[in-house]
This record gives structure tokens, C-alpha cells and sequence, in this order.
């Protein structure tokens, strides 16, 4: 049995991940680890809770003592860190969490691999690192070689660990590999990001609220696909490496929202175009060469399947998301929409 550490387990990539490992690898058992923020959510974990091969512990990723214990009881084989604050937004508001548990949780959990013999890490990080590429410009993509430049306190904060966890390999040889994904769509999304927050909203016929003119553009993939480019990128990828992750699959922000609507058998009137985000990121694309050149990989849900998919499983699964959307998110959702 190989034991994978996985943090940040109860959000939306993480426990993908997890399903991911539990369904297709019999010989592997999953630790999994999360603080259970906001965005963190047990019920997403209800089917996991029932596999021997899981455990979870209740854990920040900040908390070194409460990291040491789990590693000295576990004794993971590798770790795969997702523990994240996500919301670009978010930080924007809020910038002070996002450098703490994105920067300092990693720094954590990398000095506990090196505590205990130089443990397999694999860094999850974003393509926003990169910070973004113009409209006008589609031959221009984000190579791993493209300079870090990133726009916002959550992407600055992705940025500062990416070059923790490199000096970490640098300095003290830590096993470390990094992946930069585009933006990822699917099952158990939380409802503040764009794709399930149409959906809830068009399903509550409430205002669909549009940055500035929609016309910026996000690479999307389907989560089930990333989780397939980490587990090969765990298994075969060079150590002290990046490998980008994206489908070439852009797509301006204004006609997702139309998409959704469509799907829905909603009316576009529904669609309110408000204030635009601060530094809003025009364009992300990704250039996934070097991961399919070297490991193989390519994504396998067309953007098609997969959005249907992801609209369908957010119709089958209201009591995931209406449970969010009456808690917490509530007031979040005044504060950031009310006045924009
Ligand atoms: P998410 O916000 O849905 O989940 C984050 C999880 O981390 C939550 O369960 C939360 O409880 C947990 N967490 C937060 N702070 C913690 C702490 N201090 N200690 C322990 N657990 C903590 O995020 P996501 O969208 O699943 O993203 C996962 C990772 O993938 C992040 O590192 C993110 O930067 C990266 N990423 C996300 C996308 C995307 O499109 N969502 C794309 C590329 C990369
Ligand atoms: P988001 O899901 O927050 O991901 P990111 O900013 O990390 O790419 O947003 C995706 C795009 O959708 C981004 O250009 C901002 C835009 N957006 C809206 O227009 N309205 C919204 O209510 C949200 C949440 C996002």
C-alpha cells in the first residue's frame, strides 16, 4: 500500500483527487487533511468516509505541530498539496489569509517531507502565476518558461510558494514538482467561482452578474482531467520540475455565462453586467507541450461533455449547493455583489 497525504482534501480539486486515487488505485490509501474553511465541505467527503482506505483529519496545514503529528502516524509516501484560499476576490478583500496558508501552510508541510526523509511533495499551483496575456494576441500562450508575473494577492501568493517550493528543491534537494493548471470546471465546485455560480443563480432566476464586459478569456479544463495530469506527473515526472496543465480550450467569459443559460433553457435577460474586478486578468492560456511531450498526457472531456456534465450534476446534487449557498456564502454574496 502507498499512503498519498492530501491536503485541502474537502474542496472542490481536492476531493476530486481523492475519488480520483480511491476509484482507480486499489493499492493506494488516502490521508487526507483540511482545515474545513469556508470553502471546505465534509459532505463532499461522505463517500471517502466509507472506504477503509481513508482517513481525515481536521488539521490546518499551518499548525506545524498538529502537520508533524499526522505525518509521525501516517507516514505518507508522498503529498500532494491543494490546500488552498482560492477566491481572487477574496483576496482582494482579504489578502492577509491567502499569504499565510498559501505561502507559510506550504512551507509546513515541506519541512515535515524533509523531516521525514525527503517525502514526495508535489506543489499544486495555477496558471495565474503567470499573470495574463493580451486579447489580442492568440499565439501568445503560458509556457513554463513564461516570468512569474502575477495580478492579485491570491495569484502573488501561488507565485510566492512556486518559489519556495523551487528554492526548497534547490537547497535542500526536497523530492518537489509543480504543476500550473488553467481554470478547472466540475462536480463539487464551490459556488463563488463563475461556472457554479451561473448555474445556481440561473437556477434561482436571479441576476447573472457579469464582470465589466465579459470579454475576458479563461483556458477551462474538466477537473477529472487535472486530477489525471497530477496522478501521472506523481508517478513519472521529473523531480525539481513545472509541467503546465491546459486543454486549449479559451473561452470568453460572456458566452459561458450564455452557454449556461442556454443549457438551463434560461433567458439571457438574466445576464447584468457590473463593475469589473480590480486588476481583472484579461487572458489566461495555457501551453500544455511539455506535459504531453514528456508524460503523455491529453485531456479527454471536450469542453461540450464536460460542461453539460458539470450542469447536470449541479441539477442532480441541490442539497450540496443549496446548503452553501444558505450559510456563509449568503453574506459573502452581499458584500461583494450587492452595491456592484
Ligand atoms: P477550494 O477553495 O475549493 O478548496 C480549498 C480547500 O483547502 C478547502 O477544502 C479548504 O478548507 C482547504 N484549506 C484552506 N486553507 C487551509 C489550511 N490553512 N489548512 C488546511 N486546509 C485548508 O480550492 P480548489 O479550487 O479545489 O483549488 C485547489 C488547489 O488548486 C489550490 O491550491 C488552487 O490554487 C489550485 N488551482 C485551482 C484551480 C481552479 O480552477 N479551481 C486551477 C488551478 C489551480
Ligand atoms: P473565477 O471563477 O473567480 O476564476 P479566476 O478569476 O480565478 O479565473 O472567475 C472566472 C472569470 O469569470 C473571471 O474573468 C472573472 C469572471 N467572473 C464574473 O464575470 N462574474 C462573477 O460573478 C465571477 C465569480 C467571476
Amino acid at each position: 500500500m502507498t499512503t498519498i497525504l492530501v491536503t485541502g482534501g474537502a474542496g472542490f480539486i481536492g476531493a476530486n483527487f481523492v475519488y480520483h486515487l480511491l476509484d482507480g488505485h486499489p493499492d493506494v490509501r488516502v490521508v487526507c487533511v483540511d482545515s474545513l474553511t469556508y470553502a471546505g465541505n465534509m459532505s463532499t467527503l461522505e463517500r471517502a468516509l466509507a472506504d477503509p482506505r481513508f482517513v481525515f483529519y481536521r488539521q490546518d496545514i499551518r499548525d506545524r505541530d498538529g502537520i508533524a503529528a499526522v505525518f509521525d502516524k501516517e507516514k505518507p509516501d508522498a503529498v500532494v498539496n491543494f490546500a488552498a484560499e482560492t477566491h481572487v476576490d477574496r483576496s482582494i478583500e482579504t489578502p492577509e489569509i491567502f499569504l499565510q496558508t498559501n505561502i507559510l501552510g506550504t512551507q509546513v508541510l515541506m519541512d515535515a517531507c524533509l523531516a521525514h526523509g525527503n517525502t514526495r511533495f508535489h506543489q499544486v499551483s495555477t496558471d495565474e502565476v503567470y499573470g495574463d496575456l493580451p486579447l489580442d494576441r492568440p499565439d501568445l500562450l503560458f509556457t513554463e518558461q513564461t516570468p512569474l508575473h502575477a495580478s492579485s494577492p491570491y495569484s502573488a501568493s501561488k507565485a510566492g510558494a512556486d518559489l519556495l517550493v523551487m528554492a526548497y528543491h534547490r537547497t535542500y534537494g526536497l523530492a518537489a514538482t509543480i504543476s500550473r493548471c488553467s481554470n478547472n470546471y466540475g462536480p463539487y465546485q464551490f459556488p463563488e467561482k463563475l461556472i457554479p455560480l451561473m448555474i445556481a443563480n440561473a437556477l434561482a432566476d436571479q441576476p447573472l452578474p457579469v464582470y465589466g464586459q465579459g470579454l475576458n478569456v479563461r483556458d477551462w479544463l474538466y477537473v477529472a482531467d487535472h486530477c489525471k495530469a497530477i496522478d501521472l506527473i506523481l508517478q513519472k515526472g521529473r523531480i525539481g520540475q513545472v509541467y503546465n496543465i491546459g486543454g486549449h480550450n479559451e473561452m470568453r467569459n460572456i458566452d459561458i455565462v450564455r452557454l449556461i443559460c442556454q443549457h438551463l433553457g434560461k433567458p439571457e435577460s438574466l445576464i447584468t453586467y457590473v463593475t469589473d474586478r480590480k486588476g481583472h486578468d484579461l487572458r489566461y492560456a495555457i501551453d500544455p507541450a511539455k506535459i504531453h511531450g514528456e508524460l503523455g498526457w491529453l485531456p479527454e472531456t471536450s469542453f461540450a461533455d464536460g460542461i453539460a456534465r458539470t450542469i447536470d450534476w449541479y441539477l442532480a446534487n441541490r442539497p450540496w449547493w443549496e446548503q452553501i449557498v444558505s450559510g456563509e456564502y449568503r453574506d459573502y454574496y452581499q458584500r461583494m455583489y450587492r452595491d456592484r
